[in-house]
């Protein structure tokens, strides 16, 4: 069996419902559910026998050794994390908990388990780390995309704790010799996307009729990629990757925010015209930037095409308007999330920004 960590998530959960898709391998889904877990995700897959939930967090070393030996685990691959970077903002704390001191506990138990593997069975073995383009920093305009020599300078406490994870990763490889494989990769979107990100929250809200909320001019550009081209990035990198070896995944879909925000309006004018006749840009709204906000990200995905082969399946166009479509048909999933906690944060943050 693989264990994964943070199945709960938007991309973990992702993740899992392709796996078990595609594949007959069981899967141990390992999630402290926080505000960011939700298992409605997997309800396809509550009878499933490859499937076995286990509430936990991945910090907790013994719960994780225990796990790992019971399944007899092959691979493990980390989606756990804190992942939002206005909540690191407002609160670094857990960010440190999880990203860095969960992460360095997880890998601990696993570098044991590894080590009391014999033969085969620990040469094949893989701990996989997903990671994000944002521990490189920011791009000017003109920056070439980052590539996998890019220096580390995060500049938010989500990015640092991340860049913080990796180089523990990276650090685990090179002492003690564990099989690692990094991926960063830049924004995702698609289905189960948590609203609180750029994309679900601007779906969510013009078609509540409330205001789209654009952090300071609207020209920060991100280089977008559809959930399942990353689920497929790692899943080659899992199966193919050059141990010890980081992979950039990315799309090459970058993209102002402002623009963004302009090309779901003009979906949804078409798929959920407005009764009143007039266009959902209307809603429109700018408030006051993020501290620190990153300008540009970019990411050069040419390492991980050149020696294993992996390209995106979707442009940003085809699968922003699957994202949109896929946000107008399960409205059982958006109102289960918007619900409770997801709105005290909605009155913490944008209450003041007005
Ligand atoms: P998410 O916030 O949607 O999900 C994170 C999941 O981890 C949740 O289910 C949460 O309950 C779980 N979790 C949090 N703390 C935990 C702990 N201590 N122990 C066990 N489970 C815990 O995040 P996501 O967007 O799915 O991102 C998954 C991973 O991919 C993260 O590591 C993130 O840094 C990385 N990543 C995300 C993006 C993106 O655009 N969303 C891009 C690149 C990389
Ligand atoms: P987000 O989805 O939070 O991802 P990240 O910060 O990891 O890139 O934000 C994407 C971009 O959209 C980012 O530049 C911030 C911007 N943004 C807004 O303009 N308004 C919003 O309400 C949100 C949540 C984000």
């Amino acid at each position: 069996m693989i264990l994964v960590t943070g199945g709960a998530g938007f991309i973990g959960a992702n993740f899992v419902l392709d796996w078990l898709n595609g594949n007959g391998e069981g899967v141990i889904n390992l999630d402290k559910l926080t505000y960011a877990g939700n298992l409605q995700t997997l309800a396809s897959l509550e009878s499933d026998p490859r499937h076995v939930f286990v509430q936990g967090d991945i910090g907790d070393r013994e719960l994780v050794s225990r796990l790992l030996q019971e399944y007899q685990v092959r691979a493990v691959i980390n989606f756990a994390a804190e992942s939002h970077v206005d909540r690191s903002i407002h609160g670094p704390g857990e960010f440190i908990q999880t990203n860095v001191v969960g992460t360095f506990n997880l890998l601990e138990a696993v570098r044991a388990y590894w080590n009391a593997l014999e033969g085969e069975a620990k040469a094949a073995f893989r701990f996989l780390h997903v990671s994000t383009d944002e521990v490189y920093g920011t791009l000017s305009a003109t920056d070439a995309p980052f590539s996998e020599s890019n220096r580390y300078e995060p500049n938010s406490p989500y990015s640092a704790s991340k860049a913080a994870s990796d180089h523990l990763v990276r650090a685990w490889h090179h002492t003690y010799g564990l099989p690692v494989l990094t991926t960063n990769c830049s924004n995702n979107y698609g289905p189960y996307h948590f609203p609180e990100k750029l994309i679900p929250l601007v779906i969510l809200n013009a078609l509540a009729g409330k205001p789209l909320p654009i952090y300071g001019d609207g020209q920060q550009i991100r280089d977008w990629l559809y959930v399942k081209d990353h689920c497929s990035a790692i899943r080659t990198v899992l199966a193919q990757g050059r141990l010890g070896e980081t992979y950039n995944v990315g799309g090459w879909n970058e993209k102002a925010n402002l623009d963004v925000v302009h090309t779901i309006c003009s979906i949804l004018d078409t798929l959920r015209p407005k009764a009143d006749g007039t266009g959902y840009a209307e809603q429109i709204t700018y408030v006051q930037d993020r501290p620190g906000h990153d300008r540009r990200y970019a990411i050069d995905a040419r390492k991980l095409e050149r020696e294993l082969g992996w390209k995106p399946a979707e442009t940003f166009e085809s699968g922003i308007r699957k994202t949109v479509q896929w946000y107008l048909d399960n409205q059982d999933w958006v109102s289960n999330v918007t619900s409770g906690n997801y709105r005290q944060w909605l009155e913490q943050h944008y209450g003041n920004k007005a």
